[in-house]
């Protein structure tokens, strides 16, 4: 088979770089591991921001977004008996939208499917080929069984922190840095309507705690835990309590709500970036090319910040043979990509628990002045509501 842009992974770097391709009549194809089901069921991502929602908007794919979504002016940072609000829409001009990764999922699932585009979902054995000439290609075998060629103009590699576009650039084409963290998240999606208007950012003794949501009857909450935790020792009852301390029920009147738990799961936790982001007609985007800890809340929005530079110069190198665009790729999208690691490394290491006193009495005193400083405040409005997209 021949297409343009044969495209690895249908997350949501992989959807909407086929969805902006096709915008430009440039023809891929997405091939994927997982069932379509799994895809859009996946638990991931809750929270846009400004400049991703006004991509989606431009791309036409905002409309269930708007209807759905929770606007949220800013979050709440709290720490034993304060808790302070940050007020983004004043700080930094502009908003986040709570709106779940299955939901922008499905929406960008069904866009493709209105366009008729060759989407194989439940493929094995992917493999990339001849990435360092004109003619790369992708094998595969499909759900059927059937052996697949797809040859191809260039190749995404939009397959995630464990697909094999990443390993496939060798060792001497590449630097990788990366950092483990000494802790994970333990998250809860729960039928609960949430305790909060806005999400709850929490440091505690006994570890971080965030009040997230997906509707005004779901909540989505997550507890600092040791990075060996087993979720066999977490049962519902141990999860609510360890909440209800950490974010402080009872202060000031404030009460959790605890309810039924649908899922939970521990989450893998660290930074890692590759670069460059592209070998020979390899481009990498999103967690294919780096991952970020959660608690900035931007590996989803990296994604489509990625796609949204991929995307013109994919365009620009098929349509216009110019390839300005793809060669400046890696360097102009790593920019983003380093600030928003070192963003969600400050969040992290500000608001998880080490068991070093010394290192509780130092976020504590960055927490008190980033709550009460407007520089301080105006630093974190502007990373985690988001800087435009093209900086
Ligand atoms: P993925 O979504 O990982 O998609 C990659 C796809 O490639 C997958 O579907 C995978 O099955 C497929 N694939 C893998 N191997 C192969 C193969 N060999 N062949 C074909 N296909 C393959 N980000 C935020 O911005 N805000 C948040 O609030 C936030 N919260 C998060 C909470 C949690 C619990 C987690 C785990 C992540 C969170 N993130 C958040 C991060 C966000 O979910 C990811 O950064 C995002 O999914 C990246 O999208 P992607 O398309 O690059 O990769
Ligand atoms: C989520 O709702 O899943 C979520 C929100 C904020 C984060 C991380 C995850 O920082």
């Amino acid at each position: 088979m021949r297409t343009e842009v044969a495209i690895i992974g249908a997350g949501p770097a992989g959807l909407l770089l086929s969805h902006l391709l096709a915008g430009e009549g440039i023809d891929s194809v997405v091939i994927e591991t997982r069932s379509r089901e799994y895809v859009e069921a996946r638990i991931r991502a809750g929270i846009l921001e400004s400049s991703t929602v006004a991509l989606l908007d431009a791309a036409g794919l905002g409309e269930r977004l708007h209807r759905e979504g929770l606007e949220h002016r800013g979050i709440y940072l709290q720490w034993p008996g304060e808790r302070h609000h940050l007020d983004f829409l004043d700080l930094a001009g502009c908003g986040v939208w709570v709106y779940g990764q299955t939901e922008l999922t499905k929406d960008l699932g069904r866009a493709r499917d209105v366009a008729g585009q060759q989407l194989y979902y439940g493929v094995t054995g992917t493999a990339v080929h001849d990435l360092d000439t004109d003619h790369p290609y992708v094998t595969c075998r499909t759900a059927d069984g059937i052996e697949m060629r797809l040859d191809a103009e260039a190749i995404a590699g939009c397959d995630g922190a464990l697909g094999p576009s990443r390993a496939a650039v060798p060792g001497t084409a590449k630097t990788t840095w990366e950092r483990t963290y000494p802790y994970r998240w333990l998250g809860i999606l729960a039928d609960v309507a949430p305790s909060t208007d806005q999400l709850i950012y929490a440091w505690h003794p006994d570890g971080f705690a965030l009040h997230s949501m997906r509707s005004p009857a779901v909540s989505r909450l997550y507890l600092q835990v040791e990075p060996d935790a087993d979720i066999a020792s977490w049962p519902d009852d141990r999860i609510w309590d360890a909440l209800a301390t950490r974010l402080g029920h009872g202060q000031d009147g404030w009460a959790l709500t605890p309810g039924p738990i649908a899922e939970k799961s521990i989450l893998p936790f660290r930074s890692y970036v590759m670069a460059p982001m592209r070998y020979g007609r390899l481009f990498l985007a999103g967690d294919a090319a780096h991952t970020v800890p959660p608690t900035g809340a931007k590996g989803l929005n990296l994604a489509v910040a990625d796609i949204a530079a991929l995307a013109p110069a994919l365009t620009a190198m098929l349509r216009k043979n110019s390839t300005a665009l793809a060669d400046a790729y890696s360097a102009t999208t790593l920019r983003r990509v380093w600030r928003y690691t070192h963003f969600s490394w400050w969040m992290t290491t500000m608001l998880h628990t080490t068991g070093d006193p010394f290192d509780a009495q130092l976020q504590l005193s960055q927490l008190r002045w980033v709550a009460t400083s407007t520089a301080g405040a105006t630093g974190l409005a502007e990373n985690y509501a988001g800087l435009p997209v093209d900086s």
